[in-house]
């Protein structure tokens, strides 16, 4: 094996999803359908499994909710009904293998109390075992303008700066408050960032005067992407926050626990060549719905 090789991948899918109230009463967020680039309707949880698997990932966990476990395991451990089976057509059954084989790959760890976040990673510590690892959020799926995936690219640059990798892309003024944001100095331009902050939601004026980087348009910024090659560092920074019950908006939260990381440790940020999809807003995910099979 590779000496940097990384196996393991967490995606958190904990969360209440109150943006997407009354839907998520019924149905989780990574539940939701998409519509891929064949034309497959499918949980968008499969789509985020499926990016991390391009990047040669063998090994999923994800972090549920104790009340889901069953619909989770249900999804991606348990073949169709035989009735249901007989029914599809010949591509959907092998569809159906090829997502039972996936399944073999899959853990699913439990969440107890919904605390955030960082509170959610943290539920993978044990589980990752003082590995680095790919961690995705459970509400965004991506498309690559390369051939090579957008997980497999972070994967890429750890293996060349072999420290914790935050994936990036332009977001316009409008959105940061939204958003995590980044800065650092470019070690090659537009796509390769040593980073010196990172900040979540930041007000346009905290943007405007700390979280500016060289060569970027005045009304442009770096929010975090939704994917994350971090080291088992973070683990003890979370534990320290949950240990000390240090909260933001009353949840444990990933950003600080980024920012100390990289105080510690250093952080690359990676421009990713590709497209991240929202699906945990009632707009975003429409306008989803519509844009991830056309790319
Ligand atoms: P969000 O910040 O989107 O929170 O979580 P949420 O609860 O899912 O949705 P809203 O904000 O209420 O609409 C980011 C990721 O972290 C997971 C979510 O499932 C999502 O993938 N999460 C969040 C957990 O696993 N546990 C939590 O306690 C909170």
């Amino acid at each position: 094996m590779h000496k940097n090789q990384v196996r393991k991948a967490v995606i958190p899918v904990a969360g209440f999803g109150t943006r997407l109230f009354p839907a998520t009463k019924v149905v989780k967020k990574e539940l939701f359908p998409i519509i891929d680039r064949d034309g497959r309707a499918k949980p968008v949880i499969i789509a985020i499994i499926e990016e991390a698997i391009s990047a040669g990932i063998t090994e999923v966990a994800i972090v549920a909710q104790p009340d889901d476990q069953e619909i989770f395991e249900n999804l991606l451990k348990n073949p169709p009904k035989k009735e249901l089976l007989e029914k599809l057509s010949p591509q959907n059954q092998e569809y159906s293998r090829y997502l039972q084989d996936l399944g073999n790959r899959i853990t699913i760890l439990l969440q107890e109390e919904q605390l955030g976040y960082g509170h959610a990673v943290f539920c993978a510590k044990d589980w990752v075992q003082d590995q680095p690892f790919l961690l995705l959020l459970g509400d965004h799926i991506y498309t690559s303008d390369i051939e090579k995936s957008c997980a497999s690219q972070v994967l890429d640059v750890y293996e060349q700066v072999n420290q914790s990798v935050i994936g990036l892309t332009t977001m316009s003024v409008e959105i940061i408050h939204k958003a995590g944001c980044v800065t650092g100095v470019w070690q090659d331009l537009n796509s390769i960032l040593s980073v010196t902050q990172l900040y979540e939601k930041p007000t346009i004026e905290y943007a405007e005067q700390h979280l500016r980087v060289e060569g970027m348009a005045e009304n442009e910024f770096l929010g975090i992407f939704g994917l994350y090659l971090l080291t088992p560092k973070i683990f003890d920074f979370l534990e320290e926050h949950i240990n000390e019950n240090f909260r933001e908006g009353g949840e444990f939260q990933l950003t600080s626990c980024l920012e100390r990381l990289h105080q510690q440790e250093g952080m690359t940020g990676y421009v990713v060549k590709g497209k991240c999809f929202d699906t945990g807003l009632p707009d975003a995910y429409r306008q989803t719905m519509i844009d991830f099979r056309k790319f």
